[in-house]
């Protein structure tokens, strides 16, 4: 027998499966759609001070393998989802706040009205959102993602929470984000990683991008990231061994997970696969992962957990 439980900090999962904020998050039809399926817990959409319509459509775009996004934050205000997460049974699974900051003053006035409110467990605070026109990934701006730290998390939520991450590529990059990490002791958990931002793919048929927003530049997720979101969560939790990781990129199989988990995730979030074949995947991949685990004698989660490099 082997059980696929896993934490997060106070937070406790039958098993590592979350869906990644933006897919199935949306609305309250769809987090119930979350909420009722396999996963272990459910996150919802990066929200927002004020509701948002979002950028221009086609804003989402996808084939077999990938899909290229710029939906620009669509979404229904913090409030829609901090009183959908009040209205939820505690012994039911933990579902996950996603705030997303576009503005330092919003985001602190969001953070006044969680401070208090013990049904917000762990909000993930997305610091790189590609798709807002104009603006840049805050992640991406070492010293204004400190400065969002110091005068906005720290000074408004004295309590644990994790950042949603985009995907860095050079080891020095690695070694700046988590010297500004360790500075901020709050910061318990990592979501790594976001899309790959601003990629660019063409319709041949009409010579234009396959999505319209910011001349069809838009975030990848899919396949081709799965080895960009390994490195990710690799190197972050070497550098950062008490910080736990959410690992997020590629997954649409009990084997990403499994690679996900060796080396160092807690659990795992899944966007492309689940937005394209819905909820339903969950128990298929869960069976997966179990039956590589079986097969290699483990018995829980943590017996290959982060042990990549104990291998090599
Ligand atoms: C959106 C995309 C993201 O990658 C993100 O982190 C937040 C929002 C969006 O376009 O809605």
């Amino acid at each position: 027998m082997c059980s696929l439980a896993t934490k997060l900090g106070p937070i406790k999962m039958n098993n590592p499966i979350c869906n990644a904020s933006g897919v199935y998050s949306r609305t309250s039809t769809e987090l119930y759609k979350m909420m009722f399926s396999h996963s272990g817990s459910f996150i919802t959409k990066s929200s927002t001070f004020n509701p948002r319509t979002g950028n221009p459509t086609p804003s989402y775009w996808e084939n077999n393998s990938i899909s290229i996004n710029s939906m620009g934050l669509p979404n229904h205000g913090y409030r829609y989802y901090t009183d959908f997460i009040e209205d939820l049974d505690k012994d039911e699974k933990h579902c996950f706040l996603s705030i997303a900051n576009i503005d330092n003053d919003e985001t602190g006035n969001i953070l006044d009205y969680i401070a208090d409110k013990d049904y917000i467990v762990y909000p993930e605070i997305n610091v790189s959102c590609p798709n807002i026109p104009g603006k840049e990934q805050l992640a991406y701006n070492y010293n204004e993602l400190d400065n969002f730290l110091t005068h906005v998390m720290d000074e408004k939520y004295n309590k644990p929470y994790g950042l949603k991450l985009p995907p860095f590529f050079d080891p020095v990059h690695f070694m700046f984000i988590a010297n500004i990490i360790n500075q901020h002791k709050n910061i318990k958990y990592l979501t790594c990683v976001n899309s790959v931002g601003n990629v660019l793919d063409v319709d041949i048929s009409t010579n234009k991008g396959v999505i319209f927003p910011k001349n069809g530049l838009g975030g990848l997720g899919g396949d081709y990231i799965l080895p960009v979101a390994l490195s990710n969560v690799y190197q972050l939790k070497q550098i950062l061994p008490n910080i736990d990781i959410i690992g997020c990129g590629g997954i649409k199989s009990g084997e990403d997970v499994y690679k996900h988990i060796l080396v160092g995730a807690s659990m795992v979030q899944i966007g492309t696969a689940l937005n394209r074949d819905g909820p339903n995947i969950i128990p298929r991949i869960l069976r997966e992962l179990e039956d590589i685990m079986i097969e290699k004698g483990y018995e829980t989660l943590d017996d290959f957990k982060g042990k990549y490099n104990e291998m090599q």
